[in-house]
């Protein structure tokens, strides 16, 4: 997921806490980011059976990519690997060195929804899969979820305000569903179309949403 320029930010430099336990490798990659239509996006994905230090690679490989790109949430399936891997952080970055909030990541093996409270929250989403695309989506406002973490140890979390959103739209990823999936058939067609356009090239149209 990527948060709207301005409102929600996202972490232009590239760096974040390594601590991960039993990384083999300190050197991350940049990964290629799939894009709508790409069938990847529409796939199920599969349980991790063992969380071993490739998988590890692959998280810290997520976390470089996402900040890079600049994302606020990020799932394998979007850089072409159909596993059930999810990567957030909405922390909000500052303009400068020592500005803005730590950064904060949840890196989230196997997640699956415990609860889900019955109050819910709109929340502005784009997502790096369908780039400079942004709609309101309704959620529940509250979540609690159980997952592996990076050692592979189960762990619970509750999440409120935008980290509930967000992984509750990286969730989705993994079952194929994008965060237009959630909104009117018009809308999501408009959204799409105006994509394919700027992916031939031809001159995009107005941006969908205004500021
Ligand atoms: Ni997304």
């Amino acid at each position: 997921m990527n948060g709207r320029p301005g409102v929600t930010g996202g972490r232009a430099e590239t760096t974040f806490p390594t601590e991960q336990r039993g990384s083999v490798s300190t050197t991350m990659a940049i990964l290629p980011i799939i894009t709508a239509p790409d069938p990847l996006l529409k796939k199920h994905c599969e349980p991790v059976q063992a969380v071993g230090d490739d998988v590890r690679r692959l998280i810290g490989d997520m976390l470089e990519t996402m900040y890079k790109a600049p994302g606020i949430g990020l799932a394998a399936p979007q850089v072409g690997v159909l596993r059930r891997i999810i990567v957030v952080d909405v922390s909000r970055p500052g303009e400068g060195p020592g500005e803005g909030e730590a950064p904060d990541p949840h890196c989230l093996i196997n997640p699956e929804p415990l609860w889900l409270s019955e109050r819910e929250n709109a929340h502005e989403e784009g997502c790096l899969s369908l780039p400079d695309q942004y709609a309101e989506v309704v959620r529940p406002a509250q979540i609690r979820v159980a997952f592996l973490d990076r050692d592979g140890e189960r762990r619970e979390m509750e999440a409120d305000g935008m980290l509930a959103t967000c992984i509750q739209h990286e969730m989705d990823h993994l079952e194929g569903i994008l965060f237009v999936d959630h909104i009117s058939a018009l809308r999501r067609s408009m959204i799409l179309r105006r994509l394919s356009k700027s992916k031939r090239g031809d001159k995009p149209m107005a941006k969908y949403a205004t500021a």
